[in-house]
């Protein structure tokens, strides 16, 4: 873990009452904590740095639940990285939806977090335009991935390319990408380890729908986001499901209830400040759809359209 983390990071557990981490290193190379450990100045939990990995839990014991066991699946990083970098590979067929919600972030923030960030794609981009990016998920491998990328600034991984055959694949960062300035930390979307203001662009896409509880992931990334001078880009396809969170946590796509109808208009009501959950309220300035492919096989590809929206204030 990058030291210049540290001032940013508080104890998840003791949410919503913020207290700041206390480091001890074991092992530090070139300002990169390897093996060390974060505890809180008030509850005296401990957070693992393992292999130069923060586990920032609330619950270091936890393991995956709901929705997250298919990120876990064998092949699901090396999908995900076919995902976020195609148009880096060479291949016949990209997926060009990063390039498009990377011309959506701000040119003007010093700090950004990615939420939900899988292998990275978006962290990297912010890292292009601010002065430090972070990215959390809560799967070891696509963090453990996301990290050596940033370290080794290349990857090799395959995928099925018909049956029993595979395609290798070279993935290389360009030479003017920054990655000096660039952490992933393992961490939950529901309970972030940050502290309040911190960051002045945030991103969370495609995640709303695979978290237990939605509300509070918003009402977490707003908390994270600067009072003013910030940037929200959130996206999702909103497939909900009972797998990720119980009907009642939906956020849309349901004919009863407070967040009746459809899910991209109930954010925007959120953000605009319905009931004033999210304090302060956000503008909108942009919205649209993006599709973005998922690869199954050198023929078969699954298309996802997300709406998204770019919210300021
Ligand atoms: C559909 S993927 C989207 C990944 C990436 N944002 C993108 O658009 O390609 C959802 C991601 O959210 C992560 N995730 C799900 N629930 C989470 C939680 N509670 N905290 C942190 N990450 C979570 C998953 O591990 C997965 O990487």
């Amino acid at each position: 873990m990058k030291r210049f983390l540290l001032p940013h990071l508080i104890c998840p557990a003791c949410l919503p009452k913020e207290y700041p981490l206390n480091l001890t290193t074991d092992r530090e190379a070139d300002n990169d904590i390897i093996t060390g450990t974060l505890a809180c100045t008030k509850c005296k939990r401990r957070f693992p740095i393992k292999e130069g990995i923060a586990h920032l839990l609330p619950d270091p014991d936890s393991s995956p639940a709901g929705a997250q066991w298919r990120y876990e699946e064998k092949g699901m990083t090396d999908r995900y990285l076919w995902s976020h970098y195609s148009d880096l590979l060479g291949d016949t067929v990209i997926d060009d939806s990063a390039i498009q919600w990377a011309n959506c972030l701000s040119r003007t923030a010093t700090a950004g977090f990615d939420a939900g960030c899988s292998v990275g794609r978006i962290t990297f981009e912010m890292a292009n335009r601010c002065d430090l990016a972070v990215g959390c998920d809560l799967s070891h491998g696509f963090i453990k991935t996301a990290r050596r990328l940033a370290q080794q600034r290349q990857l090799d991984f395959s995928l099925p390319l018909e049956g029993n055959l595979t395609e290798q694949f070279q993935l290389s960062l360009p030479a003017s990408w920054r990655t000096d300035n660039v952490e992933f930390v393992i961490a939950d979307v529901l309970r972030l380890p940050f502290s309040a203001n911190c960051f002045d662009q945030i991103a969370s896409l495609n995640l709303l729908d695979r978290v237990s509880y939605p509300l509070a992931h918003l009402f977490e990334m707003n908390r994270v986001a600067a009072p003013q001078n910030a940037s929200f880009l959130f996206a999702d396809p909103f497939s909900w499901s009972t797998t990720a969170a119980p009907e009642e946590h939906w956020l849309g796509g349901t004919t009863t209830g407070p967040y009746k109808g459809r899910g991209k208009d109930n954010v925007r009501a959120l953000l605009e400040g319905k009931e004033r959950i999210l304090v302060p309220a956000w503008t909108i300035a942009q919205t649209g759809t993006h599709a973005w492919k998922m690869r199954t096989h050198c023929n078969h590809y699954e298309v996802i359209t997300s709406e998204y929206l770019v919210a300021k204030r």
